[in-house]
């Protein structure tokens, strides 16, 4: 049995939703977006340590999150995050436990899958790197700074990419440091591994993994909840 560490970066100001309070701390049916969230790898087979990256000033309400949701047996920890997502996984790579594989999964994707994360985990220790995505449904256009349309590339080879994003633990590490030497920025965990050359898989998931960003986005997952309550 693979050892596996899950990171949820929690530290972003959540300034699209329009809220006071960061997004992953939204109450959404019975609990925060947050607990929601790491609910969905409780049962997963071999996940020891939850490492919780939050702003400093939530530190405090994350610790209560995991003492109130991770069970005895396993590790859970709250982190200062950084000013970027990237940043914030940094910080939480300083303190993982798991020798074989590391997951990251973005705070506010409540409605990931069990079978979908175990299916990640398995392209992971197979290939190195697994990220769950689905087929871009719509058409994507490559713009430049005027707005004028520049390329459309085609769409049999064009996927959204979600979380969770699972790697092999020495693999990610590798990718951080190299990212942080070089200066470099990307939006996901995926991109650094790419820039190594080293494979990613791209594994099937399904449209209720989204991302909470928009107000339109939390009155979905609230009837999404309250239809699974
Ligand atoms: O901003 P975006 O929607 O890409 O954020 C994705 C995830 O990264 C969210 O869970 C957010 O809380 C987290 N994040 C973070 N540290 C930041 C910015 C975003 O942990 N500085």
């Amino acid at each position: 049995m693979t050892t596996k560490t899950l990171i949820i970066p929690a530290a972003g100001a959540g300034s699209r939703m329009q809220k006071e309070i960061p997004k992953p701390f939204i109450e959404l049916g019975d609990c925060t977006i947050l607990e929601q969230t790491i609910r969905r790898f409780l049962s997963l087979e071999g996940l020891q340590q939850v490492v919780v990256a939050t702003s400093e000033s939530f530190l405090g309400r994350g610790r209560d999150i995991l003492d109130e949701v991770i069970p005895p047996q396993m590790q859970g920890l709250c982190i200062t995050g950084g000013e970027t997502r990237q940043e914030s996984i940094y910080n939480a790579l300083q303190k993982v436990s798991a020798i074989d594989l590391v997951m990251v999964h973005d705070a506010v994707r409540p409605f990931v899958k069990l079978q979908h994360i175990q299916n990640c985990c398995n392209a992971a220790e197979q290939y190195g790197g697994a990220v769950l995505g689905v087929p871009a449904k719509d058409t994507i256009k490559r713009i430049d700074d005027q707005q004028e349309i520049k390329e459309t590339p085609s769409r049999q080879y064009l996927w959204q990419t979600q979380t969770p994003q699972v790697f092999q633990k020495d693999l990610l590490v590798w990718a951080y440091q190299k990212a942080m030497e070089d200066g470099f920025t990307g939006t996901d965990d995926s991109s650094l591994v790419e820039r190594l050359n080293e494979t990613v898989k791209m594994v099937e998931g399904d449209r209720s993994n989204f991302k909470i960003t928009y107000p339109l986005d939390l009155e979905l997952a609230e009837l999404l909840i309250k239809e699974s309550e």
